[in-house]
């Protein structure tokens, strides 16, 4: 396996391995695996991607969310990011299907919001666009290492409020229906994550974080919004350009992503499966004290 960096200090391409050789060969998904931890953003690429084929890749890294009931996918684990609505034509600009993915244009990480958050996830292009459609990462780990020390302190013990409503809500009113909200409670977590496998902390924050606990609303807000905005500032990004073929695994610990938009007429198919964190991630250090978790 040639791991060939692509990124501004993360992100790397991973050659001479498939999807079917790390499900299949421990050895070859220990090299995977620790590449994973090095380089935050891992690319395959000129794969054979079905949804088994990434599946069972997935899995080799820990257990896998199933998709809740009002995304496409629901009761799978495959999340099913399209434009294509069910009569095979590409749907308005305003439809739900569209939102979502304005949703995802907006830097974070995926599953903050919920109960487990999740360790990777791992995305294939399926449909692509002839323009635009690109996903952007930064790494919160080198954004966590360009902090001044005394803000580094300060934000080690802060714990952060996730909420799916509320990073949905910054896109239109209410898209987000009541059974959902229900279902997804807010979360709390740490706002640093350590990596158990190599010790670097990452800032663990995302387009989800509305609030810091303790901390007077409008000031955590403008430290939420300093913080994303240093993290993902123009020169730290890498930019995936999408080929059929790719798959991309990135560690939701350590890094943001977003989509980028592309002509609403086109149409864009992306499945993504997603594996949850679990103590031996780090999973444990997130955790609020107990003071907190019980309000
Ligand atoms: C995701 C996501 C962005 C994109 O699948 O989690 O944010 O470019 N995707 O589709
Ligand atoms: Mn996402």
């Amino acid at each position: 396996m040639d791991i060939l960096p692509l990124g501004p200090g993360f992100a790397a391409e991973l050659r001479g391995v498939t999807l079917a050789d790390v499900a299949g060969d421990a050895a070859v998904y220990a090299a995977v695996r620790a590449a994973f931890e090095q380089h935050s953003v891992i690319v395959l690429r000129d794969q054979v991607v079905t949804d088994e084929a990434q599946i069972a890749f997935s899995r080799r890294f820990g257990p896998l969310e199933v998709t809740p009931a009002a995304t496409q996918g629901a009761g799978t684990n495959l999340v099913i990011l399209t434009t294509i609505g069910k009569d095979g034509n590409v749907v308005p600009a305003d439809d739900r299907l569209a939102l979502r993915n304005r949703a995802n244009q907006l830097w974070h990480a995926d599953s903050t919001f919920k109960a487990t958050p999740a360790l990777a996830s791992v995305l294939s292009g399926r449909v692509m666009p002839a323009q635009g459609g690109e996903t952007e990462y930064v790494s919160t780990r080198l954004a966590w290492e360009r902090l001044r020390p005394a803000r580094q302190k300060q934000i080690e013990n802060l714990f952060a409020w996730h909420d799916y409503a509320h990073s949905r809500g910054k896109i239109a009113a209410n898209i987000v229906g009541a059974s959902e909200r229900a279902a997804l409670p807010p979360q709390c977590w740490r706002m640093m994550w350590k990596n158990p496998v190599n010790g670097r902390s990452a800032l663990y924050i995302a387009s989800h974080a509305y609030a810091i606990e303790g901390m007077e609303q409008s000031e955590a807000q403008k430290l939420i919004a300093e913080l994303t905005e240093a993290a993902t500032a123009p020169g730290w990004r890498y930019q995936h350009i999408w080929r059929n073929g790719d798959v991309v695994m990135w560690d939701n610990r350590a890094t943001l992503h977003r989509g980028r938009p592309w002509p609403a007429h086109e149409a864009r198919t992306m499945v993504r499966t997603t594996i949850s964190a679990t103590d031996a991630d780090g999973l444990q250090g997130v955790r609020p004290p107990a003071r907190q978790a019980a309000e």
